[in-house]
């Protein structure tokens, strides 16, 4: 049995800095494959569980809870994120509101609005010739669809990109508390509102469903609207830059979507199996003991979803982007108890974005002289992506 102090486990990994990997995300990640468990001294001490079958194992792990959900633990500790920070048994109470207004009867609904905002910033780029995929194109849509979902009116779209900016850009000019506060004070006059008078979009859908039989109070519905906006940002972001940074250097997989819509579907699960970033912590309740380690009640443990996406006991060739593969047991969007509300409407939005890109722009390159970079950290993600049209349509 090892522990924290064990030099078997011990790997200097810190998750924010991807200078040791050449600036790639997944190959700084995929460093740590070939064990079940480390531990880093990096962002306050963390456990990482980094083989599939541990991270499976861990996302079940009742004595692990959503308290606090980052590294270091001061970014999530005071979020108090609705229903991803509270654990059962309350959980459930707040979750089962959310599932049902985002299934899919309810969110194809909303896919002729993501639609035609996809499409007006292709047409943006196309007439252009180029772009930063990131700032153009990944970091927008993903505010349009929040909008969209909340039925917030769309002039709200400067307000929240300069909120979004701060998520996926920090400048360090803002701190994660001044950022909930920015947040909170766009959002808490919605909110109040649709309490008050529930109108037809999702957001009310949820609030009018009530939590457990009884109506939401304002500070959990606060909480909710912060977790479905926070939720569906950068993350949502970084899984469009990433596949865009693969797509643009596989000529084949756009000649294939440009040439058979029908292979988005299938192409937006693997492609999201390939490369949703998002990682999660969790903090022990009570000591527990996992794959052969002690943890103690207090330590956090970091589950990364992509290594038991690219671990090859759970997938065949974990590497390879292959549109042919069943990648539905993948784990980017979670497991178990918190798995993403919003799975659905990402593989909606992804769907999306395939099929109207693709019918109008299946050539692009890599803008020559610009570079491309990554980020690392809770969601790694593009920094920078910059793309030119090599068939102006
Ligand atoms: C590619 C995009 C996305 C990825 C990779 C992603 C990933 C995840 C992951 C891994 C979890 C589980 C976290 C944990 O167990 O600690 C989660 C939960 C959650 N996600 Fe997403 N997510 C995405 C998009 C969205 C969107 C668009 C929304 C909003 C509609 C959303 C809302 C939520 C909420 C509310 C939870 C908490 C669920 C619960 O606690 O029961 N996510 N997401």
């Amino acid at each position: 049995m090892y522990d924290k102090a064990s030099p078997e486990v011990f790997h200097d990994f810190d998750i924010y800095d991807l200078e040791a990997h050449a600036g790639d995300f997944f190959d700084a990640w995929l460093c740590l494959q070939g064990r079940d468990i480390v531990w880093t001294p990096r962002n306050g001490g963390h456990w990482i569980a980094t083989s599939g079958a541990t991270i499976e194992a861990l996302f079940g792990e009742p004595a692990l809870s959503n308290a606090i959900l980052s590294v270091p633990r001061e970014y999530t500790e005071h979020m108090g994120f609705l229903p991803l920070q509270a654990d059962a048994p309350v959980h459930a109470g707040y979750r089962k509101p959310v599932m049902q207004a985002l299934l899919p009867k309810y969110i194809m609904a909303l896919e002729p609005i993501i639609r035609e905002s996809a499409r007006a910033l292709i047409e943006d780029i196309r007439i252009k010739g180029a772009c930063d995929f990131v700032t153009d194109f990944a970091e927008v849509l993903p505010i349009d669809t929040f909008l969209t979902l909340a039925g917030f009116p769309t002039e709200d779209r400067p307000m929240l990109r300069e909120l979004g900016e701060q998520l996926n850009r920090p400048d360090g000019t803002v701190t994660p508390e001044q950022l909930m506060a920015m947040a909170d004070d766009y959002l808490r006059p919605h909110v109040l509102a649709r309490l008050e008078a529930p109108g037809r979009d999702l957001l009310s859908i949820i609030l009018a469903a009530g939590v457990a039989g009884r109506p939401w109070q304002p500070d959990e519905a606060m909480r909710l609207a912060r977790n479905l906006l926070f939720g569906g940002l950068d993350t949502v972001a970084a899984l469009l830059g990433f596949v865009f940074n693969h797509l643009v250097d596989s000529r084949e997989q756009r000649e294939a979507l440009a040439s058979d819509p029908k292979l988005a579907p299938k192409a937006a699960l693997e492609l999201t199996r390939r490369f949703a970033s998002a990682l999660t912590t969790r903090v022990a309740t009570a000591d527990i003991v996992a794959a052969d380690v002690q943890i103690m009640a207090g330590d956090l443990v970091l589950l990364p979803p992509l290594l038991y996406n690219l671990d090859p006991r759970c997938f065949d060739r974990p590497l390879e982007v292959d549109f042919n593969r069943d990648a539905t047991r993948h784990l980017g969007m979670g497991s178990g108890a918190h798995r993403c509300v919003g799975a659905n409407l990402v593989q909606l939005e992804l769907l999306i974005v395939l099929e109207e890109w693709f019918r109008v722009l299946p050539n692009f390159t890599r803008t020559v002289g610009q570079p491309t970079r990554m980020r690392g950290g809770g969601v790694g993600s593009m920094a920078t992506l910059p793309l030119t049209m090599s068939n102006r349509a």
